[in-house]
């Protein structure tokens, strides 16, 4: 078993997610299915940040609602890396509206309306490395994992 489909995704908590002391517990999550974590900071998000993570959201009706939310607080932005961990990480998220998000998911066990469902995780290997460059300019941390070898 090579680095066959090793990944890094970004991953975050969001204003309301943090707001609510829920950091912890979706952090929890991740590192209990076995995703590592290789950057973590708590940003406060400026307008022309999330206009750039949110640009293919731009002609949506709810951008304008979406950045106001994003930036009304800090959000906890992190870098995880496992195997699959983009797909892995979107699938332990659940759908975009908590309100048809699957029990045993962060936002159907966490969160309530779309507007605020307490995470984001990158959708695709493209939107991975794209949101990674944006937000962790200063790169990941490497450093060896002793469990790594029972977990890819
Ligand atoms: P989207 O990329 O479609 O969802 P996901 O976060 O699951 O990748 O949308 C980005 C965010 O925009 C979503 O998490 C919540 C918000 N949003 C709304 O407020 N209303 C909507 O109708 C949609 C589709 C999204
Ligand atoms: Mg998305």
């Amino acid at each position: 078993m090579e680095d066959m489909a090793r990944e890094q995704t970004f991953v975050m908590v969001k204003p309301d997610g943090v707001q609510r002391g829920l950091v912890g517990e979706v952090v929890a999550r991740f590192e209990r299915k076995g995703l590592k974590l290789v950057a973590a900071k708590l940003v406060q998000v400026s307008k022309e940040l999330a206009e750039a993570h949110y640009a293919e959201h731009r002609e949506r009706p709810f951008f304008g609602e979406l950045v106001q939310f994003i930036t009304s607080s800090p959000v906890f932005a992190m870098i995880l890396e496992g195997e699959n961990a983009i797909a892995v990480a979107r699938t332990m998220m659940g759908k975009t509206n908590p309100a048809e998000a699957a029990p045993g998911t962060i936002r159907g066990d966490l969160g309530l309306t779309i507007g605020m469902n307490v995470v984001h995780g990158s959708d695709s290997p493209e939107s991975a490395k794209r949101e990674i460059e944006l937000w962790f300019s200063e790169g990941a941390l490497t450093y060896e994992r002793t469990v790594d070898a029972w977990l890819a």
